[in-house]
């Protein structure tokens, strides 16, 4: 088996598909890093017929860092590690989680334009989404090239900008929509997740590229007096979101979606909640706080 790396928007060398490797299977760093490679390339690899149980998804992530432990960790779940991420409507009882109750009012906030825990102080580098049943039609997750955004900006934007800071918060952006964290998270939640501080612009220090970052954790821009930085990020929300930017990923299950959310942001869309979907994701976590 040969690992082949397939470009799935060849103008913009964003997002490729990933053939020749078995995940499930122990790999040499050696088979690891044009895996690496690929993703601080493409931004986003997408794995497809991966048989990936919780450790082997585990064990395949270890290779990109260290493992974030999911903030949901103090609930009731259908995993039994920390380290996954239980996105799915489906309860531990197997029964499916109501649309108004707190578990999928959460969830939610994933169909908001985002990078992965920037609301926490060492943001997510790396995250790996593994489809376990995928509802017939409807829950796509979309993907905007971040790198892209920023080399579309004009140079004054782009001097304006770099160096700025993002007051990034989970309250914030599940509020968004119709999430009450202060009456809704666990303590235990909000003592991991204050308000934190993270550049506007991330560089990935391998390629030296830099990359908007400006999802929907970023409640205000520091420094900035409210309509300013609310002018600010709506304008540049308009540019990092444009369809051109875009890849969309429909779901097989099997398939395991890696991305770089320094590189790229993502949505989940809507589907019909009669029908089971279960995700499993896995976080690496960055390597500090970025301002
Ligand atoms: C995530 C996420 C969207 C989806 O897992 O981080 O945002 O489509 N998921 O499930
Ligand atoms: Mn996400």
């Amino acid at each position: 088996m040969s690992i082949d790396f397939t470009p799935l928007n060849t103008d913009a060398g964003f997002a490729a598909e990933v053939t020749g490797v078995d995940l499930s299977r122990a790999m040499e760093t050696a088979a690891f890093l044009p895996i690496r490679d690929g993703l601080d390339k493409y931004g986003v690899l997408v794995f497809r017929e991966q048989d990936l149980d919780e450790e082997a998804q585990i064990a395949f992530s270890r290779h990109f860092g260290a493992l974030e432990v999911s903030i949901r960790r103090h609930r009731p779940r259908a995993v039994a590690h920390d380290e996954i991420s239980d996105i799915t409507n489906v309860a531990p009882d197997g029964s499916i989680y109501p649309l108004d109750g707190e578990h999928m009012s959460y969830n939610l906030g994933n169909q908001l334009w985002h990078a992965d825990s920037s609301f926490k102080r060492v943001p997510a580098l790396v995250s790996l989404l593994h489809a376990r049943e995928v509802p017939p039609k409807g829950g796509a997750t979309e993907f905007a090239d971040q790198r892209s955004a920023w080399d579309g900006l004009s140079s004054e934007t782009q001097s304006r900008i770099d160096g700025m800071v993002g007051m990034h918060s989970l309250a914030h952006s599940r509020a968004t929509m119709g999430y009450d964290a202060e009456a809704q998270f666990m303590d235990a939640e909000k003592e991991e997740v204050p308000p934190v501080r993270q550049a506007l612009v991330q560089t990935n220090p391998r390629t030296g590229r830099k990359a908007l970052y400006a999802g929907a954790h970023v409640a205000n821009i520091v420094g900035l007096e409210k309509a300013e930085s609310d002018a600010l990020l709506i304008d540049l929300r308009d540019r990092a979101t444009m369809e051109q930017l875009q890849h969309h990923h429909t779901w097989q299950p099997g398939d395991l979606v890696i991305w770089d959310n320094r590189a790229a942001m993502h949505r989940g869309r809507p589907w019909d909640n009669s029908y089971r979907r279960v995700m499993r994701r896995t976080t690496v976590a960055g390597d500090g706080p970025t301002a």
